[in-house]
């Protein structure tokens, strides 16, 4: 492995490493709330303020794990001289990046209503327009194709931008109940498009080459599922 393949798993090992076992704690004591104040079952009172302190972090997390796999893409499709768009352009995402992140940080401090449904959507903005780059690998981005279902890029940011409404109205969830009801039907949602994450993630690492792999995988014909030298094997 070069340092390219590193830099390309460090994404999904953030997945498996951070946000998956989070995952599996925050609907643990998600599925414990509800039944503590549903069904009067006697779990220990911290369960729900647990959930909402975890349900932060997982979803930072996330936005944080998306973060790294659009800069590894973008920075790594070419050498830093053939960078399209130059200096310039490189410099402008960075701006993109950084403001992202700050909004992020902003987002987890602010307490304000408005300032936290404006910093959640200033966050998602900058995921999308990082997607948003020719550099990212987008399966499909027609949503009558069968494709754009089963795009790793697009569900990603579909359960990032409901990460960060919960994540923004945190408050109100815990107040209001036509929001928990909302909070709840969203996060059944995001509970699914975390398991396709999962399963799309692990099609993905499995379809991606090592980078000395790539001349010899990329010549190869993938709607014809053959390559150049199992042709001529077979004609041998
Ligand atoms: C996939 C992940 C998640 C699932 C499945 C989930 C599900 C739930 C469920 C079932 C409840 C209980 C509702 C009730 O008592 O009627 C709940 C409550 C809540 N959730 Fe989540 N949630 C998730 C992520 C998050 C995130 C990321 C946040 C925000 C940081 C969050 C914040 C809250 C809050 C503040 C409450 C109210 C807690 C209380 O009543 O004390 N959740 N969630
Ligand atoms: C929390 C769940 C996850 C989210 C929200 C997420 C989201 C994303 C996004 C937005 C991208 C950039 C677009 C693209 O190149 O397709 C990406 C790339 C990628 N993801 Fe995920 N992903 C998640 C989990 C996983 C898992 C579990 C794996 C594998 C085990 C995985 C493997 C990959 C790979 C191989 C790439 C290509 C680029 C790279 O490695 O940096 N992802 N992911």
């Amino acid at each position: 492995m070069t340092t390219v393949d590193w830099l390309w798993i460090l994404h999904p090992v953030l997945a498996v490493v951070l946000v998956y076992p989070l995952l599996g704690v925050v609907v643990r004591l998600a599925w414990q709330t509800r039944q503590r104040r549903v069904a009067s079952v006697k779990h220990p009172v911290t369960v729900g303020s647990d959930h909402s302190d975890l349900g932060r972090w997982l979803a930072a997390a996330v936005v944080v794990i998306v973060l790294v796999a659009l800069t590894v893409v973008i920075a790594t499709k070419t050498t830093p001289s053939e960078f399209a768009g130059g200096v310039w352009r490189a410099a402008q995402l960075l701006m993109v990046l950084a403001g992202t992140v700050a909004s992020l940080v902003a987002l987890l401090r602010c307490k304000t209503a408005s300032l936290r449904l404006a910093f959640s959507l200033i966050t998602w903005t900058g995921v999308l327009s990082l997607g948003a780059q020719p550099e990212v690998w987008r399966l499909s981005d027609n949503p009558l194709s069968g494709d754009f279902w089963q795009s790793h890029y697009w569900a990603g940011v579909a359960v990032t931008g409901l990460m960060l409404a919960s994540l923004a109205a945190r408050q109100e969830i815990l107040r209001d109940l036509r929001f928990r009801r909302l909070h709840i039907s969203a996060s059944v949602l995001a509970a699914l498009l975390f398991l396709a994450q999962a399963i799309t993630g692990s099609r993905d690492l499995l379809e991606i080459p090592l980078s000395w792999q790539k001349p010899a995988v990329y010549s190869c014909d993938f709607s014809a599922r053959s390559c150049p030298s199992a042709s001529v094997q077979d004609a041998s």
